[in-house]
């Protein structure tokens, strides 16, 4: 039978010829209906999608003999899993290969974001320096680190902290028992205790603006926010006012609750420290996650156990 799979958003170029050697391949962009795939939408067997983008009801609905979803990232908020048990879809991921390169970034944005990286960067350029006075920045090292979610990626940025002696703290659903940080079951209990708050808890109702504007206000004017998760567990109306009032020090922020729509408010201001969902965006790590997007549909295909299906 033929191979036939959409790809929603693209794999690196060795990825993609991979997956041509054993599968047709048909393209749209992200919310294009899937009508306009032609008579071929009735042949897709496999759908590749970004974490983000997702597979709703609407587009698994419209792809009647589709057998597979590969998520070319960890996230499976924007995948309708109820309607792809319902209907026996496998769902794959790409757990692992990704989680240094969002750690890093975390750990990036965090020194970024208190050491004001970017505004000494523009300082420069625009000739100030000599001219004007640049205000001191803010120290990491010993600092208080609050990670909301201490799965692979949380614990990859408390081991990083480590390394800049931070006092490291974590709350999630339940203590990790082999995790060496200290344990704060009370997320608003975390805020008030951290200078620097680090989200990286899986996206989702369940995480749905968990960080709002209560534990906001409990990081306080000092206080440091870093979101390399999901743009929709931090109540971002919530973010933008306490910016604007001086009630939150300041932000590093990765994800947006509306991507790629970026609250213009944000866009002007020095103390935040923006980028546009890059965490995973090397050229490394994108290719370890193309080839496990590819290594689960060859799987699939062959009638093999899918190397990383979602539990
Ligand atoms: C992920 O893997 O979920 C990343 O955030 C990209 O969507």
């Amino acid at each position: 039978m033929p191979q036939d799979v959409l790809l929603i958003g693209a794999l690196p170029p060795s990825c993609e010829a991979r997956l041509a050697a054993f599968c047709t391949l048909h393209r749209i962009a992200a919310g294009t209906d899937p009508a306009e795939l032609g008579p071929a939408r009735a042949m897709i067997r496999g759908l590749v999608t970004g974490g983000v983008i997702g597979a709703s009801c609407a587009l698994m609905e419209a792809l009647p003999r589709l057998e597979i979803v590969a998520v070319n990232g960890i996230g499976t908020d924007a995948v309708d899993l109820a309607h792809a048990r319902a209907r026996g879809i496998p769902v794959t991921v790409t757990p692992d290969v990704l989680t240094d390169d969002v750690a890093d970034l975390a750990i990036g944005l965090l020194i970024a974001t208190a050491r004001r990286i970017c505004v000494a960067d523009r300082f420069v350029r625009e000739g100030l320096w000599g001219r004007q006075a640049l205000p001191l920045a803010t120290k990491v090292s010993g600092k208080r680190l609050g990670i909301l979610g201490l799965g692979r990626i949380g614990r990859a940025i408390a081991r990083r902290a480590e390394g800049f002696g931070m006092d490291i703290a974590y709350t999630d659903l339940m203590p990790l028992p082999e995790a060496p940080w200290h344990y704060e079951p009370s997320l608003p209990a975390l805020a008030h205790w951290a200078d620097m708050l680090v989200v990286a808890a899986a996206g989702g109702p369940a995480s749905r603006n968990l960080v709002n504007a209560e534990i906001i206000q409990a990081l306080g004017p000092a206080g440091l926010l870093i979101n390399v998760a999901r743009g929709a567990i931090v109540d971002e109306a919530a973010l933008v006012a306490a910016l604007q009032q001086g009630r939150l020090g300041a932000a590093g922020l990765d994800v947006f609750t509306d991507e790629p729509r970026v609250p213009q408010a944000l866009w002007t201001m020095d103390n935040v420290v923006l980028q546009p969902h890059r965490a995973s965006a090397t050229v490394e790590t994108r290719i370890a996650m193309g080839d496990l997007v590819v290594a689960n549909l060859e799987a699939h295909f062959a009638g093999r156990p899918l190397p990383t299906p979602v539990g």
